[in-house]
C-alpha cells in the first residue's frame, strides 16, 4: 500500500463510523468584497438552524473572523501541526454557538509535511468529523494557491461577487483557474452589496452568459445579500450583524442563503471530511 492508498483507507474507515461533516469554501476573485461577514452570519444563521458549525479561517487578510467578533486568537492550525497545541485549544468558541478554527497563513506549511505528519494531521482532524455538520471556509481572495486548495477539497464552492465589474471579471478569472487548470464544474454564486433582488439576478446572468460561452461549467443561484450600512455598524461594534441588527436586510439575507444550504444536497461524491483534507495534500490527483 503506498502513501495515498494509506490517506485513503484512513479517510473511509473514518467514513463509515461518523456523520459526514460537509465542507463549504467562500472564495472571491476580488478582494473587499464581504467574505468574511459572509462566513461569519451566514455561519450563525446556519447555528440557528440547529446545524453545528466550525469556521476556519484561512485567510490572512486584515479584518480576520475573529476580529468581527471580538475576539482574539493567538494559536492556529500550524500549531495543532507542531504539537505545541490540541485542536481543543486552538478552536475558538464564538458567541452565538459557533466555533472557529484559524488557520495559518499561506498553505506552505502544509505541502512541506512530512508524510507522517500529514498522517498525525489528518489522525488530528478526523476528530472534528462527527463533531460539525458544516465547516465553513473563508479562503480568501484571488486565486492563490492557498485558494485553488481548499477549493479542490470541498464538496460546495461558494464564489461571492458584487455587482462592480471588476469583481465580477475576477470572479470570472477564479471559476476559469479552477475550471480549466483543475478541472472544477460547480460553484455555487452569491451576488452581494445589491440594491435588490432584481440586481442580484442580473449579475448572476450577466456571469452565467459570460460563462456558458467560453467554460463548460454549471453556476447554480445560491442567492443575494443586499447592500444594508447596518453591516458597517455592526462591524464597527465588532459583533455580527445577524445579531445587531436581525431585521437588517443584509441579516435576512444571509439568513435566507443559510436556509438554502441546508435545502441543498451535497455532493455525494465526495462528502466525507477526512477524504477532503486527503484531497488537500494530493492536489496533483485531481
Ligand atoms: N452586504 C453588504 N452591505 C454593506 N456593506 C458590505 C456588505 N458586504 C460587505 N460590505 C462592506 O465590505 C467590507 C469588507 O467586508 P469583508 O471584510 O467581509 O470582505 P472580504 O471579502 O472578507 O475582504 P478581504 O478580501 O480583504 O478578506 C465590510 O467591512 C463592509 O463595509
Ligand atoms: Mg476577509
Amino acid at each position: 500500500m503506498d502513501q495515498s492508498d494509506t490517506l485513503r483507507s484512513l479517510a473511509q474507515t473514518r467514513a463509515n463510523n461518523a456523520p459526514p461533516t460537509r465542507v463549504i469554501t467562500v472564495s472571491s476573485g476580488k478582494g473587499g468584497v464581504g467574505k468574511s461577514n459572509f462566513v461569519l452570519n451566514v455561519g450563525l444563521s446556519l447555528a440557528r438552524l440547529k446545524k453545528r458549525v466550525l469556521l476556519l479561517d484561512a485567510d490572512m487578510g486584515l479584518a480576520n473572523i475573529d476580529i468581527l467578533v471580538g475576539l482574539t486568537t493567538r494559536f492556529n492550525l500550524s500549531h495543532v501541526l507542531t504539537g505545541e497545541k490540541t485542536l481543543e485549544e486552538v478552536i475558538v468558541k464564538a458567541p452565538g454557538g459557533i466555533d472557529i478554527l484559524p488557520a495559518a497563513s499561506g498553505v506552505e506549511w502544509m505541502t512541506n509535511l512530512t508524510q507522517e505528519q500529514k498522517l498525525d494531521f489528518l489522525q488530528k482532524m478526523d476528530a472534528l468529523n462527527g463533531v460539525y455538520d458544516i465547516l465553513l471556509i473563508d479562503t480568501g481572495a484571488g486565486i492563490s494557491s492557498n485558494v485553488v486548495y481548499f477549493n479542490l477539497a470541498a464538496q460546495s464552492k461558494i464564489v461571492l461577487v458584487t455587482p462592480e465589474p471588476t469583481s465580477l471579471t475576477d470572479a470570472y478569472a477564479l471559476i476559469k483557474v479552477l475550471h480549466r487548470s483543475h478541472q472544477q464544474k460547480n460553484f455555487e454564486i452569491v451576488i452581494n452589496q445589491v440594491q435588490n433582488e432584481q440586481e442580484g439576478i442580473d449579475v448572476y446572468r450577466n456571469l452565467t452568459s459570460v460563462a456558458d460561452r467560453f467554460l463548460d461549467v454549471r453556476l447554480g443561484f445560491l442567492g443575494y445579500v443586499r447592500k444594508d450600512e447596518r453591516l458597517c455598524r455592526a462591524v464597527l461594534r465588532q459583533t455580527p450583524v445577524v445579531e445587531a441588527f436581525p431585521d437588517a436586510d443584509v441579516s435576512v439575507d444571509y439568513q435566507a442563503v443559510a436556509r438554502k444550504i441546508t435545502q441543498s444536497k451535497p455532493d455525494l461524491m465526495a462528502s466525507e471530511l477526512g477524504l477532503f483534507w486527503r484531497d488537500l495534500f494530493q492536489p496533483a490527483a485531481h
